[in-house]
């Protein structure tokens, strides 16, 4: 039986993940894991309760409260909190600020890291964050590291919320991007970098298609198999 591999993709807000993550998986048959859904739906609940961002205590309080787990709902993983479905209703800019700054706390990662691991843990796993490779799955079989020009990250976060149907000021967006590429990579637990055996993909000039390419074919070429679904 061919091995089923952990992949994992790291990089900073708007440089394609998700797109790329969803449709690696996708041609590998394998499960997607969106990590960052989890510190959203974290954060959804700190915005439900009415907690600061900064209260650590009362973070790590909530941490202990809650029950969160992913489900696998027609081949992709849902997340809940506290039996509530809120895989949809997380993809805000606010919603997404605040996962940046409640991801800095130790309580918070700790609580998170076993959910991850666990989806992890028999491979056939697509797994996209900001800690991938260096700290939730060290031993993965591939790692990359997914960046893209700030410019071009912008624009993409832009055309992201508006195909949601919201609404997206660019000057509103930018800057919201570069806090919360601030706050990933500065924080002392877990920063976004790449891990020191990750292969650093620029998309800033490049499709989904022509980077799925290419990871693919990293993929395939050091096993000389395919892994691809035909
Ligand atoms: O990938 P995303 O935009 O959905 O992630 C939201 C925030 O969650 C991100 O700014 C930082 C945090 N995050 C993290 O700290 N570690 C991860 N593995 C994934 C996300």
């Amino acid at each position: 039986m061919k091995k089923k591999f952990v992949v994992t993709i790291d990089g900073p807000a708007g440089a394609g993940k998700s797109t790329v993550s969803k449709a690696l998986a996708r041609k590998l048959s394998y499960i997607y894991l969106d990590t960052g859904a989890l510190y959203r739906a974290f954060a959804y609940k700190v915005i439900q309760k009415g907690i600061l961002p900064d209260d650590e205590k009362g973070l790590a309080a909530l941490c202990s409260r809650i029950e969160i787990y992913l489900e696998n709902i027609d081949g992709s993983l849902n997340v809940f909190i506290d039996g509530e479905n809120v895989t949809k209703r997380i993809r805000s800019e606010e919603v997404g600020l605040v996962a940046s700054t409640v991801s800095a706390v130790s309580a918070v990662r700790e609580r998170l890291l076993s959910i991850q691991r666990k989806a992890g843990e028999r491979g056939g796993i697509v797994a996209e964050g900001r800690d991938m490779g260096t700290v939730v799955f060290p031993m993965a079989d591939y790692k990359f590291y997914l960046d893209a020009g700030v410019e071009e990250r912008v624009r993409r976060r832009c055309l992201e919320l508006l195909t949601r149907g919201g609404s997206a000021d660019h000057k509103t967006v930018a800057g919201d991007l570069v806090v919360r590429d601030r706050q990933d990579q500065e924080r002392k637990i877990a920063p976004l970098k790449a891990s020191e055996d990750a292969i650093i993909v620029d998309s800033t000039c490049m499709s989904v298609a022509e980077v799925v390419e290419k990871m693919i074919s990293i993929i395939n070429s050091a096993y000389g198999l395919s892994h691809e679904r035909k």
